[in-house]
């Protein structure tokens, strides 16, 4: 998934040095003896990775498509047999969509994101969007029924999340639709499995949760923060995929069919500094890592001076080159390149 923030391209560095600092600092630990927490996980990629070699990982994100996406990615540890995973995708590519799209009680996506449907909101092609309905209507109804566990509901809504994002027809982010369905959009949606790695005797926990809630309720020994850098708030970014996980009733508003939102601290300049310094200062674990860039709401100096109350403090930086949608041309171009900051702190 394209996403706001996504560590995926940054992830070898930021394991590298979380791995050599924790063997500097706790020699006598081995990473598969640790608990490792991710409070701002998103689509969870550094806790993806890392989860193979910890005892147990524990992962938070306040977005319901990202509890989604965790409780398949990271709190799936037993394999799905691969003869179930083949049956429920050639059931769900091969759901009927033809009498889809009549009643506005049953299509939720259908009737207020796709064009024929009068909506005037193009997010989707109005088939892909009546197999979405579908395909999420199923799933619910095989979690009731008890044809699913519960880990195989999560791998399934997992599975439409990541397939749905891949036709839809926005520039890159939920804020808006474009005008025409661009190329990828007109394509067919296709239900792939989002398959995630198998871990043995592992018992993660997955919360959605205000991080400053939850630091004080868990402890470890390896924090990873990765929180928004600018003031463009999740919620309202991906929306849509939030209502795809919910798959609730409420009344979509204005032009881009928002639905209700919490607004994070951490993308509010007044409040991020505060709210900042209440979880460094509330977190029980031996070793805190922070992913933040040079353009961000706090300064490099006040990220410094806030960790180095609580402890030893050390910077690792390096220059990343971004990529940025472009409305006009429907694809992603270079953007001028930033420096990408590792902040730690050994409490
Ligand atoms: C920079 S993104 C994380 C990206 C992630 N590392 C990845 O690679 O996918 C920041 C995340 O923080 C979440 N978030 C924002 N405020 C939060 C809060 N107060 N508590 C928990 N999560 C929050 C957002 O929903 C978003 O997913």
């Amino acid at each position: 998934m394209n996403y706001i923030g996504s560590k995926l391209r940054l992830s070898s560095w930021i394991i590298e040095i979380i791995t050599k600092e924790y063997q500097k600092i706790i020699p006598s630990k081995s990473l598969s003896e640790t608990i490792f927490a991710e409070l701002f996980a998103g689509t969870g990629i550094i806790s993806r990775k890392l989860k193979p070699y910890t005892k147990q990982i524990i992962t938070n994100d306040l977005e319901a498509y990202s509890y989604v996406l965790l409780k398949n990615y990271i709190g799936n540890t037993k394999e799905i047999p691969s003869e179930r995973i083949i049956s429920f995708m050639e059931e769900l590519n091969n759901l009927s969509i033809k009498n889809q799209g009549n009643t506005k009680q049953n299509n939720f996506v259908y009737q207020n994101y796709c064009e024929g449907s009068g909506s005037k909101r193009l997010y989707f092609s109005d088939d892909n969007g009546k197999k979405i309905d579908a395909i999420r209507q199923k799933i619910e109804c095989w979690k009731i029924n008890k044809f699913v566990s519960q880990s195989e509901y999560y791998f399934l809504l997992a599975s439409l999340l990541e397939s749905a994002d891949k036709v839809a027809n926005t520039a890159s982010v939920y804020g808006a639709f474009l005008k025409q369905l661009k190329k990828s959009a007109q394509k067919n949606l296709v239900l792939s499995p989002a398959h995630f790695s198998a871990t043995q005797n592992q018992e993660n926990q997955i919360f959605r949760e205000d991080a400053n809630t939850l630091i004080k309720k868990i402890k470890g020994d390896i924090l990873y923060l990765d929180p928004p850098y600018n003031a463009r708030q999740y919620g309202a970014n991906y929306h849509l995929l939030n209502t795809i996980a919910l798959y609730d009733n409420f009344e979509p508003k204005g032009k881009t069919g928002l639905r209700e939102y919490e607004r994070s601290k951490y993308c509010q300049k007044k409040e991020v500094e505060t709210v900042f310094e209440e979880l460094i200062k509330n977190a029980d674990f031996k070793l805190i890592f922070l992913s933040y860039n040079n353009e961000g709401l706090m300064s490099l100096e006040t990220i410094k001076k806030i960790m180095s109350k609580y402890g030893a403090y050390s910077l690792q930086k390096t220059e990343y080159q971004r990529f940025k949608a472009d409305k006009d041309q429907n694809r992603e171009h270079k953007a001028n390149a930033t420096m990408e900051y590792l902040h730690i702190l050994r409490k």
